[in-house]
């Protein structure tokens, strides 16, 4: 480490020696976090930001909280964990890369948590596997990869406690967005489709398969929060055992039809309803994917709570964010998006407030999406949109 030039974050109530950053920077002056020798990425803040507020209000009623934080880098969200949230046993911070493991123990001294914080150099499945070996499980394990986190689930899934959360990125938005099908198909077992509401479709995909492979090791899932950010997908999940858990989650999972002609989208909950699609140039299928809520409201309004508490976690990006995922769980999957239907329609495109000024005169309600400043979620059927559009267009 002493080879390596650092310098020294605030990020939270931590403290943290990072790579200096003047010193992976490309032409255009920008921080590249994957050139560095130890991964920071000072843009995921808001994701550490919120997992604090999100464990902090998963720990309300609950015993002391034993965490590992498998893929660490720098051990920052593991520190900010100790540091910041009140009801914590123990926290383990481990990655693979023994620069990061000298980078964890340096900042669990800068930042005096020797007491409450671990720092392990394994393969994450490795380091899941021998806790699970000896017994200890844990009540919230954070992974957070380069990519795809499904190499990581099922040794999270086997060392979870009884009603433990995971709290799972994904970074391959590509992949679950649709530009990479196949991939999609590899690595989730998911068909996706690249169109206006992909980027709730990649957080459906990413939980259909979280619940497929939950489902073999005969756990159910149960979804607390799950959000696109930029340019990844979180989600926070607590897992129940039992088959019969595991059967009623698989009960919420289905396809979405999405119809090329009239730029719309129909929901399936059942196999056989998809037989009735037939035109394979006018209907796209995708899925499986998660038909459930993208949250659970009760739980929403703790973690917001505890946002407005925290003034260190009381910026504007984030409680926008935590209100609009609160809102949109009122209605039903998917959204659509402004640009694509004016575009199909070939009419000029209304503000989004005249257009839910004309929907809320018909009687329905329509809200803006979080992943897309274009996109709205509303109860009105299509014909109703389609009206408004006209009327409004000039
Ligand atoms: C995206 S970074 C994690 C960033 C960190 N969670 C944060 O908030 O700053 C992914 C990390 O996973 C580590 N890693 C990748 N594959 C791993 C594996 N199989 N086992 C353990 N660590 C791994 C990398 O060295 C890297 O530090």
């Amino acid at each position: 480490m002493e080879k390596i030039p650092t310098q020294i974050v605030m990020e939270g109530l931590a403290k943290i020696a990072v790579p200096d950053f003047s010193k992976y920077r490309r032409e255009n002056g920008v921080y590249e976090p994957t050139w560095a020798p130890v991964f920071y990425n000072p843009l995921m803040k808001l994701n550490r930001d919120l997992s604090v507020a999100v464990i902090e209000a998963y720990s309300l009623r609950r015993k002391a909280l034993k965490i590992a934080d498998i893929l660490a880098g720098t051990g920052v969200r593991g520190i900010r964990f100790a540091l910041e949230v009140n009801n914590i046993d123990k926290v383990h911070i481990n990655d693979k890369n023994p620069l990061a493991y000298e980078f964890m123990i340096k900042n669990i001294e800068l930042n005096n948590v020797a007491n409450k914080v671990e720092a392990e150099n394994l393969d994450a499945n490795l380091m899941l596997r021998y806790h699970r070996f000896v017994g200890e499980l844990f009540d919230y394990i954070d992974i957070d990869p380069f990519g795809s986190p499904i190499e990581f689930i099922d040794s999270a899934l086997a060392t979870v406690r009884i009603n433990g959360m995971l709290g799972i990125t994904a970074t391959d938005t590509a992949v679950l967005e649709g530009k990479h099908p196949s991939a999609c198909i590899r690595k989730y077992f998911s068909k996706s489709v690249k169109t206006y509401f992909s980027k709730e479709l990649a957080i459906r995909i990413l939980l259909a398969s979280i619940v497929l492979r939950a489902a073999s090791h005969e756990m159910g899932v149960n979804v607390k929060l799950g959000y696109y950010n930029k340019y990844y997908v979180r989600v926070y999940v607590t897992i129940s055992k039992g088959a019969k858990r595991a059967d009623e989650s698989l009960k919420k999972l289905g396809y979405v039809i999405f119809d090329r002609e009239k730029e719309t989208f129909f929901i399936v909950h059942d196999l056989a309803k998809l037989y009735s699609f037939t035109d394979g140039k006018r209907y796209v299928i995708s899925g499986p994917i998660w038909l459930g809520k993208l949250g659970e409201k009760e739980f929403i309004e703790d973690v917001y709570k505890i946002i407005t508490k925290k003034s260190h976690l009381k910026y504007k990006e984030i409680t926008r964010l935590i209100l609009m995922l609160k809102d949109e769980l009122d209605y039903p999957p998917l959204y659509y998006n402004v640009d694509s239907l004016g575009k199909k329609l070939k009419i000029s495109i209304p503000s989004m407030n005249n257009l839910f000024e004309c929907l809320r005169k018909q009687g329905y309600n329509a809200i803006r999406v979080h992943c897309d400043p274009k996109g709205f979620k509303t109860d009105a059927p299509l014909e109703t949109i389609i009206e408004c559009f006209k009327k409004l267009s000039h």
